[in-house]
């Protein structure tokens, strides 16, 4: 850090002459007194000289490493040990399958294998996912892919999107693991209708293997639920994250999605999730508080992981207009001040179909297939990143890394 004493100090350098301490803090007074000697003014007047240039580089390196608090930190650890940017596995698309939304579809004929036997889509699909698997392995890539579900405010429909979401993969022969990471206030198992004797709070507290906590739910997908009033899993440590990413890192091998849903907001624990995964679907409504909570996490998110993919759905709009004006501030404001905007997914509607699905306690994607919130989240389904969301390290070996 260079104070304006040590700015005198060179002055006196430069002029040839070595002036003593008290003889360099005399100039300043008198030079303050004059209205001269600002900082600003000394670096004008300093324009050019080398050494200068050099210090005031290094105090600008300082202070900005000052302004980066420990969470910052998360993403530089992450990223310095080579394990989130630029090394996104080289793998193919997860799956041919038939796109929701209609476009680049492929459509699932049975195809003869090389054995004669008719393959159907499902088991080209576990073929597949078993030769993917076998690829990651080669090359120590993560098997499953993880998409984070994050929001920065609350209600804004993060839990019903997952467990539809899960619900929609599952649908396709997709291995589907549900975690809800919601600290303490977990609910993806009512949304379900699931009654969990287990969750992540035992796993972490090492009651159970994270094997043995999960719940099967519609269509074999699996739930780890979230803790529910917990107080260990409302603050954890980062020594308990740390048990609970290790207890949960041999999950990694049984599925071919991880899908999570977090707490809203920028708890310790979401943002050593959003420095480690590649993608992250993020859930605004249209009002102003979701809208200005949900660009402070886009930022955030951005800061730990540059190389996040970050996609955003306007879930309960009341019309298209308003979800793409949502859209539209939402991009410039990020645009502005961050020079950088997240992908829109797309938008939902309001729809009752939801919370008469959430009283019943079965998703809309069972029991409303058709409703209009319901064919807005197939499109979410394919969203292509969600194909590719896997990094050249496990994901919960780089969320430990984080957390470091
Ligand atoms: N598209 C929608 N249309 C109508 N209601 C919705 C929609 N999405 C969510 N909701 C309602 O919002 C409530 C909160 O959703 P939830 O997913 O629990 O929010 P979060 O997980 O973000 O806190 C749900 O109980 C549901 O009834
Ligand atoms: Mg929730």
């Amino acid at each position: 850090m260079l104070n304006r004493f040590q700015f005198s100090r060179l002055r006196a350098f430069r002029f040839g002459g070595r002036k003593s301490a008290a003889g360099a803090r005399r100039d300043e007074r008198s030079a303050d007194a004059n209205g001269l000697a600002t900082s600003e003014t000394v670096r004008d007047s300093w324009e050019g000289d080398e050494r200068v240039a050099r210090l005031l580089a290094r105090r600008a390196a300082a202070k900005e490493s000052h302004r980066n608090g420990a969470i910052e930190r998360l993403g530089e650890r992450v990223s310095a040990s080579g394990a989130v940017a630029a090394t996104a596995a080289p793998v193919a698309p997860a799956r041919a399958r038939t796109s929701h939304a209609g476009v680049a579809s492929t459509v699932e004929t049975p195809r003869t294998s090389p054995e004669g036997g008719v393959q159907t889509a499902r088991s080209r699909q576990a073929a597949e996912s078993t030769a993917r698997r076998g690829a990651g392995a080669a090359v120590g890539t993560s098997s499953a892919r993880v998409v984070c579900i994050a929001s920065g405010k609350g209600g804004t429909g993060k839990s019903v999107l997952a467990s539809n979401l899960a619900i929609l993969w599952a649908q396709q022969g997709e291995r589907v693991l549900l975690v809800d990471f919601d600290a303490g206030l977990a609910n993806a198992h009512l949304l379900l209708g699931l009654a969990p004797p287990y969750d992540v709070g035992h796993v972490m507290e090492g009651q159970v293997t994270a094997r043995e906590a999960l719940v099967e739910g519609p269509h074999g997908l699996k739930l780890l639920a979230g803790g529910v009033g917990r107080q260990v899993m409302v603050d954890p440590t980062r020594r308990e994250l740390d048990r609970l990413f290790k207890a949960l890192r041999p999950l990694e091998d049984d599925f071919d999605l991880i899908i999570i849903d977090h707490g809203a907001g920028l708890s310790y624990s979401t943002v050593a999730h959003l420095a480690a995964t590649s993608t992250l679907i993020l859930v605004t409504n249209h009002e102003v508080t979701a809208l200005s909570d949900g660009y402070a996490l886009y930022k955030r998110a951005h800061m730990v992981n540059p190389a996040l993919r970050v996609g955003l759905v306007v879930n309960r709009a009341p019309d298209e207009r308003i979800a793409m004006d949502a859209w539209e501030r939402f991009r410039f404001a990020s645009h502005k001040f961050l020079g950088h905007t997240p992908e829109l997914i797309g938008w939902i509607p309001a729809d009752l179909a939801i919370p008469q699905a959430v009283q019943m306690r079965k998703p809309a994607a069972l029991s409303y297939p058709d409703c209009a919130a319901v064919k807005s989240m197939k499109r979410v389904a394919d969203w292509p990143p969600i194909d590719h969301a896997r990094s050249a390290q496990p994901f919960y070996e780089r969320a430990r890394r984080a957390l470091r």
